[in-house]
């Protein structure tokens, strides 16, 4: 959406919920993305109090810096330490039939904080937002947030404290409301700002970000959070979303509401490099979660950017380069073992362990995440879709 002039000498670095890409086709800088934004930086200080008030190990995405930014988030763990509660609120656009390794991880995410501070959690699936982004019909992207919904619901959720909604089915009442309220705050020039849309835009795109905004409001949920228009939110996502939440923020005091906190992920890069993110338009870039071990050995061994040297004599004298690995940072994100990771980087990276190696057990821990994976989903009936989307009181959610 956001216009790259033809005229600039290098290329900017873009990251908005349509387009992540590094400067001059490099890696994403997270820190100035920090500074870009003004959010703040997830420190060790957060990763030690969170495990302090949940008594279970972080994990591994905090550990690892996977979840690096956050805005607020000190004032959710104030006020869980003070007794309060809060609930989560986290989304997916359905656009594709199948999620990719990337959506899995704000989600998985999402899952372990649902588990560790025994709080309820609402999901959006965003069936209008794909809808006039992608030009599906309106019956196509309902039938895709159905199929992403079990996705969804394999990542372990738990039924009594989740609501999965899609907004083509929810959105109404109170909901709009909170959105038109939203909508009066914001004018064309600031989303036009935040957003980049352009005059060839429909407006059904400019009018989207208030229902995105929504759900960061207890009150939009009547039949969950009736009478608690003072529950705090937070919001885990990759740092793409942050544009939404900005404005949300932004918005939330004008009409009386608490701002939503967030805690924001950095990418999962597509197998060619870190120079954006993780897409599902390009088969040969994204690992989904329907892939077989076939596929994801074809795919991390002919795709994969590997920082190895181009002969073994070379590997063995200089090592592979670990900055620009994606076995490496893959590894990072899903091998749990925080030994085994240490140990292979230091021997890969001095040249002892060679790439086909490192690929092996890559492929190794991606069969068996995708086998679960799909392990669960199988068990996942229209049925059990149904119990997670009904309109319904959660009355134990905060137990
Ligand atoms: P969507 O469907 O594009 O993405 C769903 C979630 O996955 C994150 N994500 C990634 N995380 C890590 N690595 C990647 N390569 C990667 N690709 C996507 C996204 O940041 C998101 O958290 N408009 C949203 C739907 C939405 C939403 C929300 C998301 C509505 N409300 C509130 C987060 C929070 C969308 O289309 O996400
Ligand atoms: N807008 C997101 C996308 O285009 C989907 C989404 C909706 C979402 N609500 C969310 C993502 C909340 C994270 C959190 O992909």
């Amino acid at each position: 959406m956001e216009k790259k002039e033809d005229n600039q000498q290098e290329e900017e670095q873009v990251v908005n919920p349509w387009e992540v890409s590094g400067k001059d086709g490099g890696k994403i800088d997270y820190d100035k993305l920090i500074d870009k934004f003004g959010c703040q930086k997830l420190d060790q200080s957060f990763i030690d109090r969170v495990e302090r008030l949940t008594s279970r190990p972080p994990h591994v995405f905090l550990r690892r810096g996977v979840f690096f930014a956050h805005r607020d988030f000190n004032e959710i763990l104030d006020a869980y330490e003070r007794g309060d509660k809060f609930y989560l609120y986290t989304g997916r656009g359905p656009s594709s039939e199948a999620l990719h390794l990337g959506h899995l991880v704000p989600f998985m995410f999402t899952k372990y904080l649902q588990d560790a501070f025994k709080v309820p959690l609402v999901i959006q699936l965003t069936d209008d937002e794909k809808c006039m982004w992608k030009n599906l019909s309106v019956e196509e992207s309902q039938r895709l947030a159905r199929e992403n919904a079990k996705d969804i619901i394999a990542c372990g959720f738990d039924i009594s404290r989740t609501f999965i909604f899609s907004d083509f089915d929810y959105v109404g009442g109170a909901f709009y409301k909170n959105m038109v309220k939203v909508a009066k705050c914001v004018t064309y020039n600031k989303a036009v700002g935040i957003f980049g849309f352009t005059g060839e835009d429909h407006i059904g795109k400019v009018s989207f970000p208030p229902v995105q905004a929504a759900p960061s409001f207890p009150s939009s949920f009547p039949h969950l959070f009736s009478g608690k228009d003072d529950l705090l939110c937070l919001i885990p996502c990759a740092i793409d979303q942050d544009p939404y939440f900005r404005m949300t923020r932004d918005v939330a005091p004008r009409i009386g509401y608490h701002k939503p906190a967030l805690i924001e992920a950095s990418f999962f890069p597509a197998l060619q490099g870190e120079t954006g993110k993780m897409s599902a338009s390009d088969p040969n870039s994204a690992i989904y979660v329907t892939d077989s071990a076939k596929d994801i050995n074809y795919k991390v061994n002919k795709h994969a950017y590997t920082g190895g040297q181009e002969s073994m004599e070379k590997h063995r004298q200089y090592g592979a380069n670990l900055e620009v690995d994606i076995p490496i940072k893959y590894l990072s994100f899903f091998l749990e073992d925080d030994a085994e990771l240490e140990h292979i980087k230091k021997d890969y990276g001095a040249g002892r362990m060679l790439t086909g190696e490192v690929k092996k057990r890559l492929i190794e821990v991606l069969t068996e995440l995708v086998e679960r994976h799909r392990t669960a989903r199988a068990a996942v009936t229209d049925e059990t879709v149904d119990a997670f989307m009904a309109v319904r009181p959660l009355p134990n959610m905060f137990d």
